[in-house]
């Protein structure tokens, strides 16, 4: 008798103890199948660094892999950028140009270096046109290469859209990069 009492002590506590980790505020990931709502920065850096890892996108095509200035806007990033996007957003494209708006979940991430070529940030754009948080049919964020967030895209890209829209932006779907395309 006393011995099943320590089993079912042992096993609610045990039980405490792998649900509080599923709630941890990365959370965990979706069964496989499932589109995933991103709702928070750590969701959106989980997917960024683990579901799809950004280590593995493609350079933007017909751009300098890494680059500074020049651009009307691009003070923002300083002072050296590099971008990169996901399979998804690299099937949007047409021989590496801009054909059509981006579909759900393409991701764009530029990575901020200092002169040292160190990342000192990852600025982010999830696309997902019927998310709350989205401006201009974009999650935005900017993450610290550990996961802190810097930029909350809880902000709906209220620091970000402006710029974004200036020049080419409205043409290409907010991307900016189009306009350093060689
Ligand atoms: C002052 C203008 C400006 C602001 C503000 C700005 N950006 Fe950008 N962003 C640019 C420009 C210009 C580029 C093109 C690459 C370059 O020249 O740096 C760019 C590129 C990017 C890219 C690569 C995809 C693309 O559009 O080419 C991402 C991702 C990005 N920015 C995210 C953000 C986020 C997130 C914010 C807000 C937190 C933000 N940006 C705010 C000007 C800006």
């Amino acid at each position: 008798m006393r011995l099943n009492v320590f089993i079912i002590i042992l096993t609610a506590g045990f039980c405490a103890y792998s649900c509080r980790d599923k709630q941890s505020p990365s959370g965990t990931p979706p069964p496989e199948g499932m589109v995933e709502v991103v709702s928070s920065d750590a969701n959106l850096f989980r997917i960024i660094s683990q579901t799809q890892p950004y280590r593995n996108y493609t350079l933007f095509p017909h751009a300098d892999s890494v680059t500074a200035g020049s651009l009307n806007g691009s003070t923002a990033h300083r002072p050296l950028v590099r971008v990169s996007m996901n399979a998804l957003a690299l099937d949007a494209l047409q021989s590496g140009r801009y054909a059509a708006p981006f579909p759900d979940r393409s991701i764009i991430v530029k990575k901020i270096k200092d002169d040292d070529g160190a990342t000192t940030l990852l600025a982010v754009m999830y696309k997902d046109r019927n998310n709350p948080l989205a401006g201009n049919g974009w999650l935005w964020a900017e993450f610290y290469p550990n996961g802190a967030t810097f930029i909350s895209m809880t902000q709906r890209g209220a620091g970000c859209t402006g710029c974004h829209a200036l020049e080419m932006g409205p043409q290409h779907d907010f991307v900016r990069t189009f306009e350093r395309q060689r």
